[in-house]
């Protein structure tokens, strides 16, 4: 049976299983950006200069950074054409079906970055990527509530830009406010990027068939679109309200423990992390700093959250399996607060993740040692047998 598992050599070559993105120690809950610990990248960097580390491999310098950022500052208007692609859907479509949609037909509007195998071109579907997914999010969630499109200003910093985006109207500016902007780059940050999660994998397989980078982001779109995936930030909110207060708690921890209730905690657990979530714990801190901020300190949310958190992590059932919380347990918390629906939870991670998706994309076409995905499975049908028929069967 050997033969089966071997994954055919150019799946497994340098360009799929190894990198040098992300380092992730799911026993320590270590993970490390370019060697570059994600607490003293949440603390100490902010999300643009993540985008310039995951994707050229080094912190930028001054005049790098300027550049970059320019760069991107200049793409992040959308093709006009593209705001008659979104009267295509019904208002009340998710915004994630909007951006798989959106995302994924991008290569109709920007033909000049399709082309994998000119240098140039994929630069620039880069920086486009990473400049528009902001305000294609922003677009999706204005569609979904009826209000009209607000265009990105040059003169506002990548999460400002978005949080304005969203949140502006044509009756009434939206004054960004610095602590909730810096919260916002935080979140952005936090999501960048995690090593081969199903995402991940989505987009380097699609993008081993030499597919455009733009209908490759848009399978990742889709497949983060999962519950047990990055929909879990939307699953999580729901969950804490349908608790709705601590008293209710021992019930839905006892439904999570029961092998025959399909329930689980979400935002709890991990197929890699073994132990607390580094991101999880910077989200807990923002979500402290946000909420006080915003004077709902109190929010009954919060506190089915911290009281569940404490509650579960003090049961076997789950420090034994080695179930803590993981990185989307408290960004909902902080994003409601913040305003956004949970439809929005999603859209923001996927927002976030492109340029995880789009460095690991990146990292293996550039890789002479790629071949398309082919992977292998075990066979476990019927062996080899003549056919029968019709009237002879049964
Ligand atoms: C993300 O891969 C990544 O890196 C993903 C991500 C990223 O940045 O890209 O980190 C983002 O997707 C985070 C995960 C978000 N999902 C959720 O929060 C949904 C709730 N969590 C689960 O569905 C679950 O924990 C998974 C899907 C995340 C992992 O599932 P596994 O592989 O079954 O977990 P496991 O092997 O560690 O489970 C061990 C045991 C199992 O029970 P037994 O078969 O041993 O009896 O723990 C149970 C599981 O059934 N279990 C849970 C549970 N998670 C696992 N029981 C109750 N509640 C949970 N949340």
């Amino acid at each position: 049976q050997a033969d089966v598992f071997t994954y055919d050599p150019g799946f497994t070559s340098t360009a799929s299983c190894d990198s040098a993105i992300t380092y992730i120690d799911g026993e320590a809950g270590l993970l490390l950006h370019r060697g570059y610990p994600i607490g003293d990248l949440a603390e100490k960097s902010h999300f643009l200069e993540v985008c310039y580390l995951l994707l050229y491999g080094e912190l930028p310098t001054a005049a790098q950074m300027e550049d970059f950022e320019g760069r991107i500052t200049k793409h992040t208007m959308v093709h006009e054409q593209m705001l008659k692609f979104f009267s295509g859907f019904r208002r009340d479509a998710h915004p994630m079906a909007i951006m798989v949609g959106v995302v994924g037909a991008m290569s109709a509007f920007y033909h000049d970055s399709t082309d994998i195998s000119d240098p140039w071109q994929r630069e620039v579907a880069t920086i486009r990527l990473i400049a528009k997914m902001p305000t294609i999010a922003a677009m999706a969630y204005k569609y979904t509530i009826g209000q009209p499109f607000v265009y990105p200003r040059n003169d506002l910093d990548y999460a400002s830009n978005f949080l304005r985006m969203c949140f502006s109207v044509p009756a009434e500016e939206y004054e960004v406010n610095p602590i909730l902007a810096r919260a916002m780059d935080r979140i952005f940050m936090l999501h960048a990027d995690h090593e081969q999660n199903a995402s991940t994998s989505t987009v380097r397989l699609a993008s081993s068939s030499g597919a455009n980078p733009f209908a490759c982001i848009a399978a990742g779109i889709a497949c983060l679109w999962g519950p047990a995936h990055g929909g879990a930030n939307q699953a999580c909110l729901e969950m804490l309200r349908e608790i709705g207060s601590v008293d209710r708690i021992p019930e839905f921890i006892a439904r999570a423990k029961d092998k025959n209730d399909p329930f689980r905690l979400m935002g709890f657990g991990h197929r890699v992390y073994k132990n607390f979530d580094p991101r999880a714990t910077v989200m807990k801190q923002s979500a402290d700093e946000v909420l006080e901020l915003l004077g709902i300190e109190n929010n009954p949310t919060l506190q089915v959250a911290k009281e569940l958190e404490k509650q579960a992590l003090e049961d076997p059932y789950f420090t034994e399996k080695k179930l803590f919380p993981n990185v989307d347990f408290y960004s909902g918390i902080i994003l409601e607060a913040m305003g956004f629906p949970t439809s929005m939870f999603t859209p923001i991670f996927a927002l976030s993740r492109t340029v995880g998706w789009i460095s690991q994309w990146k990292e293996m076409i550039e890789d002479p040692a790629m071949k398309i995905g082919r992977p292998r499975q075990l066979y476990t049908g019927a062996t080899e047998r003549p056919y029968v028929d019709i009237e002879n069967r049964g």
